[in-house]
């Protein structure tokens, strides 16, 4: 077993449609565990830290103005390898490409306003989830 620790955010489009019940649902029921979750409006600053690898490309100012609309909730999920599965869980960028079954392939059909995001390796959940949560926010699960 690989326990692993990954940074998930259900982004404003999904908080507006009132899906954070369902995604979270759908988290608890694979056997994940939330560690860490908090909502919040992400500042521009945040948002472009979040996004530093996207810089530059045509869709980077859409995507910070997106980001920033409203409320996101923000979360640290654990579980054996966690990384991978959310990143299963959440299918495809596009949801147009994101299989039936997965969170995008489900709620959204706009490649730019996709409900979730998802860490797509440990080293940039480690980074992520600092930019969100304090070390002592993140909970040690008590078996
Ligand atoms: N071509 C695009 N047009 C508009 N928005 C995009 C495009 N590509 C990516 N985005 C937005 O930027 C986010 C980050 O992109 P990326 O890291 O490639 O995908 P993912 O969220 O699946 O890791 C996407 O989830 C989406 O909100
Ligand atoms: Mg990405």
């Amino acid at each position: 077993m690989v326990t692993q620790r990954t940074f998930v955010m259900i982004k404003p489009d999904g908080v507006k449609r009132k899906l954070v019940g369902e995604i979270i649902s759908r988290i608890e029921r694979k056997g994940l565990n939330i560690v860490a979750m908090k909502m919040v409006q992400i500042s521009r600053e945040r948002a472009e830290e979040l996004y530093a690898e996207h810089k530059g490309k045509s869709f980077f100012p859409e995507l910070i103005s997106y980001i920033t609309s409203g409320q996101v909730v923000c979360m640290v999920v654990e579980g054996d390898e966690a990384v991978a599965v959310m990143r299963k869980m959440i299918g495809a960028t596009d949801p147009k490409e994101a299989s039936p079954g997965t969170i995008r392939g489900d709620f959204a059909l706009s490649k730019g306003e996709n409900v979730i995001h998802a860490s797509d390796s440990e080293e940039k959940a480690r980074r992520e989830m600092s930019i969100f949560f304090r070390e002592e926010e993140i909970l040690e699960l008590k078996a």
